[in-house]
């Protein structure tokens, strides 16, 4: 569904080249659920970001389901952002000037739904997690954690075939945390591909798969800890 092959991604300023992706590959396949871990800085969120089409990149090959889509232009990549792929992002913020109902209905709007079915699918989402009774809130008038449910209702509105998560439990206390790690295991086990960042070792561990990154590049977590010998710490071993 998702597959990289010696991707590169640099940032250039005036002063300096930044490799946040290098030589990096990964191959995802459809109804996967892969949690990508690594240190700060390491090129998850630059993973993610081209992975959703938001961002282009510098080199390699990407493949969306067997198509090469570094040559579509900005509107070939938005419809195949909304048809196809949801986005839990702290960066992907709720718009402040629409309710939650609004903010939820965004990205059904583009595909030609009916009014009824963009209803139900926007109750089912919010009430999922459980924010039924908020959907005339303005994204100010919510906590953080709401404002995090709020995204993901949206998310999970569209039934996307694949979502892509950056840290969706990060503002969530435990057990709020726990509820959205088995909404994900939902749509899930429902045929959607997930790929979720996470610093937390315990919802990396009910993945089906983790994928490593540092400095850019994937690192098998399962073999012994060949390169960057500067980074193999303990929790290599
Ligand atoms: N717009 C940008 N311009 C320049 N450099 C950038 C830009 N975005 C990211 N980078 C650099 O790319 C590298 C990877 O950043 P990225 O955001 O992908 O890391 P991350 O693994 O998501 O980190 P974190 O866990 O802290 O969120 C970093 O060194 C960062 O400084
Ligand atoms: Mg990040």
């Amino acid at each position: 569904m998702l597959k990289m092959t010696h991707l590169s991604k640099v940032y250039r300023t005036e002063v300096v080249e930044t490799y946040a992706l290098r030589d990096f590959s990964i191959d995802v396949k459809e109804g996967e659920f892969v949690a990508v871990t690594g240190p700060s800085g390491s090129g998850k969120t630059t993973f993610l970001t081209i992975a959703g089409l938001l961002e282009t990149f510098t080199g390699g090959e990407y493949l969306l389901d067997g198509a090469d889509v570094s040559g579509l232009n900005d509107n070939a990549r938005s419809k195949i952002r909304n048809e196809k792929i949801g986005f839990i992002f702290q960066a992907f913020n709720l718009i402040p000037d629409l309710n939650v109902f609004d903010n939820v209905e965004v990205p059904l709007r583009y595909r030609g739904m009916k009014s009824a079915e963009r209803k139900r699918r926007i109750m089912d989402a919010l009430e999922r997690v459980g924010l039924a009774s908020r959907i005339k809130h303005y994204p100010a008038e919510l906590s953080g954690g709401q404002q995090q449910r709020v995204a993901i209702a949206r998310a999970l509105a569209g039934s996307p075939r694949l979502l892509l998560a950056d840290e969706p439990t990060g503002n969530l206390d435990t057990q709020m945390a726990r509820g959205v790690l088995e909404l994900l295991e939902d749509i899930h086990r429902e045929g959607a591909t997930i790929v979720m960042v996470t610093h937390d070792p315990e919802l990396a561990a009910r993945a089906q798969r983790n994928v490593h990154i540092i400095d850019g590049q994937e690192v098998d977590i399962a073999e012994e800890p060949r390169f960057h010998a500067d980074h193999a710490t303990g929790s290599h071993a």
